[in-house]
């Protein structure tokens, strides 16, 4: 039998050269599972953000963008309890595709959920999605723009379900800091996917690290106590 059929059977995915080329049947069922709990999460909220998009190559000033796919509900909620948000809040979507998070956010009482996106076609549907949201408990936003160019003056929370590369990301944070001078305040950034890219926020001296959030795949780093 051909080793990617029989790792199909065994339940381990088949990897060459440290990539996934064939996926497992344990790991086929939980994606199903996942993409159904997505399904009926899209359902309740009245929007629609299943299934990926286009690939468009690498989008953004630095090229590095990657095309979208939501982060799943069940992670979502799991950081969402952790979170504990509050009306002060400012919560923040770098890379928010059709929205689903803002979204999601938007159901909690905080000051206001803002996504912003560079993609043309999924602003439209991000915003179409924020207006059809049922629940809103807050003001849901969403921009158009690259992540690198925003101001991050007022926010308090900044959540990444892996969008760029690490080039956009180090701009992304460095912005996040020098913001904290025109504005001191504690700030809380989340990273989901940290396999690649966890390191460039070890690497800012002025974030701490918390860790993973339950076992949601979203990592956690905050600024001190202000
Ligand atoms: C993996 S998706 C995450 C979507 C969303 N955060 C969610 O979890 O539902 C990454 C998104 O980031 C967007 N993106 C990539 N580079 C960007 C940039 N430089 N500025 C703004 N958005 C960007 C992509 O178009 C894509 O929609």
């Amino acid at each position: 039998m051909n080793p990617i059929k029989l790792s199909y059977y065994l339940g381990r995915n088949f990897k060459y050269s440290g990539k996934v080329i064939g996926r497992s049947l344990l790991s086929e069922c939980k994606s199903w599972r996942s993409k159904a709990n997505d399904l009926c999460c899209d359902r309740a909220l009245g929007i629609s953000t299943v299934g990926g998009s286009e690939a468009v190559g690498l989008i953004g000033a630095e090229a590095d963008g990657i095309k979208y796919l939501g982060q799943d509900y069940a992670s979502l909620d799991i950081m969402i309890e952790h979170l504990k948000l509050n009306a002060h809040d400012v919560f923040l979507d770098l890379g928010c595709g059709k929205g689903r998070v803002i979204c999601r956010v938007g159901q909690e009482v905080i000051k206001k959920a803002i996504g912003v996106e560079l993609r043309h076609d999924l602003v439209e549907i991000a915003k179409k999605n924020a207006l059809l949201l049922k629940g809103r408990q807050s003001e849901v936003e969403v921009v158009r723009g690259d992540a690198c160019e925003y101001d991050f003056k007022e926010v308090t929370v900044v959540f990444m379900y892996e969008p760029f590369g690490w080039r956009t990301l180090r701009r992304v944070l460095a912005g996040i800091e020098d913001s904290l001078t025109t504005n001191p305040r504690s700030v809380r950034v989340l990273f989901s996917r940290t396999e690649r890219f966890g390191v460039v926020l070890d690497m800012c001296d002025w974030l701490i690290p918390v860790g993973q959030i339950g076992q949601s795949g979203i990592w956690e780093w905050r600024t001190g106590e202000i």
